[in-house]
């Protein structure tokens, strides 16, 4: 039928003339057998045969909190207001654990289990009798990972954000999640804060549940979610908190119950028009350098065309508007007062840079959903005439270093720009001698060394970070420069590599490069000492050898078996390892990707 147009609001299946999923479990006269082994061990717990055989919607609440991922902890109780949503509509709630991602907690990190909870959550979602589910959200990769398995099994499917955290606040000033880190390491490092001081002022950045309250991965994604249409608008900002989150846990209970009446789908919704919509917001908003990644790995499970270079193509042109830190000065509660995504939304409505008839979960269109709700703070989410910053997109480089690598020019700082972007017939580039780190720890362990002769003009270099070299990728390209150059006021130095870094930095460091060094990719060649130009006008960006040279250093490296990535740890690592693609290609699993609209009906 057609998508949205369902008015009897909880009806019973027959006036729909659909068959639930569910009941190929639950209710199958043709097979008596195996529906009662189905059935009588979920009557168990109190259930009722006429709850699980008379057609209700059965729908699952995917809990991504737990004690071990407290950014999403609050989901607990969240889930009492979703199943009260659900059993309002005439649903049956079926809650269940989704793996746990916590991304500063897990080692060697967090990113390695997006993919692993992504295969978990097909396998639920395809093997149990649910008709819809609800997606609990919030750090960084519990988002994706979620929306990715939703798509691929593709039922009805609504995301319900945890919200960020309060403001935090310290000494009177905003204190926000990561970036409280990035600027106060350097404080540490230069001996102005002791290590107590520095334990507590990070941890004022926390102040109550939720997840980062900076424009970091887990609010980027979150809008990205609701940008996407997956989410009811207006979900994504609202503080974990504050009372309107309990009452849109509820309003996604009611709703996805309809979503199932009218068979409104994931694939419906994940359009290409809906990804290029999240793409401009990501620009709007200032949204993290991870975002390419995990976006990218959606549209794969959907079976959208998306690729790497859309993001410059699509999102550069597009305004800062959003004034949150790491790239501007607020946090997430104003975010919320300001209006939020919808308040982002309508603000490129008016420009023409939304696709308004992109489909949402409320069964109405984006232009619907936001056209006119315009931000009640100008100070917070700025008209698209008078923004932060012009051309606040990620631009891709390309180059005999990666095929591919993302930069955020948005947080280019005025010093920065000053040291490295200011030659008069040569603007937009620039050349330097490269340092060469192969790893955090490395890096750690020699970036004091005075012999690496590391001064203001140095370009920092980290490979061996990437999704097969530190398991899933690490979060360490955002370098800080050697403490001697600090203490002289030099906050960054340019950081190239083929890890990720955090999207609470606002360093504007060149990522994500693919293939890594561990896929063959031409940072495995670089050496200290070489030259290296970047070229932010044409995009490039080169290590200065002829092609003898390199094609020279690619056969000795060859010679030796290539670059070496650490052995794995753990058979996850390993497993992931014989088979994920690279970060331009989403970091998916590659024999996942041809799965796609798997669910049984
Ligand atoms: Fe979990 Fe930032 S660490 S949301
Ligand atoms: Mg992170």
């Amino acid at each position: 039928g057609k998508k949205g147009t369902i008015e009897h609001k909880g009806d019973q299946p027959e006036k729909h003339g659909l068959k639930l999923r569910s009941q190929l479990w639950f209710d199958n006269p043709d097979n008596p057998g195996m529906t009662a082994l189905y059935l009588e061990r979920y009557l168990n717990f109190g259930l009722t045969r006429e709850e699980l055989q008379s057609g209700k919607p059965i729908i699952g609440i995917a809990q991504t909190g737990s004690d071990l991922s407290p950014c999403n902890r609050h989901h607990l109780d969240l889930a009492h207001r979703v199943r009260a949503g659900i059993e309002a509509m005439g649903g049956v709630p079926f809650e269940f654990p989704v793996h746990p991602i916590q991304e500063t907690g897990k080692r060697p990190t967090a990113a390695l289990d997006r993919n692993l909870a992504y295969l978990g959550l097909v396998e639920i979602l395809y093997g149990y009798p649910l008709d819809g589910v609800v997606l609990t959200t919030g750090c960084d990769k519990t988002t994706p990972a979620c929306i990715m398995a939703a798509a691929t099994v593709n039922i009805p499917a609504i995301v319900l954000s945890g919200g960020p955290m309060l403001n935090g606040w310290w000494k009177g000033e905003r204190t926000g999640s990561g970036t409280v880190v990035w600027k106060n390491r350097e404080r540490f490092a230069a001996g102005e804060i002791d290590y107590d001081e520095f334990m507590n002022v990070v941890a004022s950045s926390a102040p109550s549940v939720g997840h980062c309250n900076t424009m970091g991965t887990a609010s980027t994604m979150n809008a990205l979610a609701e940008a996407l249409g997956m989410s009811l608008p207006g979900c994504a900002a609202i503080p974990a908190p504050y009372r309107e989150r309990g009452q849109i846990a509820y309003e996604t209970g009611k709703r996805i119950v309809d979503m199932v009446w009218e068979d409104l789908k994931p694939s419906d919704i994940l359009t290409r028009e809906a990804f290029e919509n999240a793409i401009r917001v990501n620009s709007a908003i200032g949204g993290s350098t991870n975002a390419p990644i995990h976006l990218n790995a959606i549209a794969r499970h959907v079976g959208v065309p998306l690729s790497v270079d859309d993001w410059q193509s699509v999102g550069h042109k597009i305004p800062l508007l959003v004034n949150l830190q790491p790239a501007g000065e607020y946090l997430g509660e104003e975010f919320h007062r300001a209006g939020g995504v919808p308040a982002v939304v309508a603000e490129l409505i008016e420009k023409g840079k939304i696709h308004e008839g992109a489909l949402t979960v409320n069964g109405r269109t984006m232009g619907e959903n936001c056209k006119g709700k315009l931000s009640w703070d100008r100070e917070v989410i700025k008209a698209y005439d008078a923004p932060l910053k012009e051309d606040a997109g990620f631009i891709v480089l390309h180059g005999n270093l990666f095929d591919n690598a993302v930069m955020k020019t948005s947080v280019i700082s005025e010093e920065f720009r000053a040291r490295f972007l200011s030659n008069p017939n040569d603007p937009e580039a620039f050349e330097g001698r490269a340092v060469v780190f192969d790893g955090p720890e490395d890096y750690h362990h020699r970036i004091d060394d005075p012999s690496l002769g590391i001064d203001e003009y140095t370009l920092l270099f980290i490979r061996g970070t990437g999704p097969l070299g530190y398991p899933g990728g690490a979060e360490v390209v955002n370098m800080q420069p050697p403490a001697a150059l600090i203490k002289k006021g030099i906050h960054a130095l340019p950081c190239i590599g083929d890890g990720r870094q955090s999207g609470t930095s606002g360093s504007p460091s060149i990522l994500n490069a693919s293939p890594e060094a561990a896929a063959g990719g031409g940072l495995a060649l670089l050496k200290t000492g070489d030259r290296v130009r970047i070229d932010l006008n044409t995009c490039t960006a080169d290590i200065l050898i002829s092609p003898e040279e390199l094609a020279q250093r690619r056969a000795d490296l060859q010679g030796h078996g290539g670059y070496k990535a650490p052995e794995s740890q753990t058979p996850w690592q390993e497993i992931q390892r014989s088979m994920v693609a690279q970060f331009d290609e989403g970091m998916v699993l590659k024999p996942a990707v041809k799965y796609q609209h798997i669910a049984q009906t």
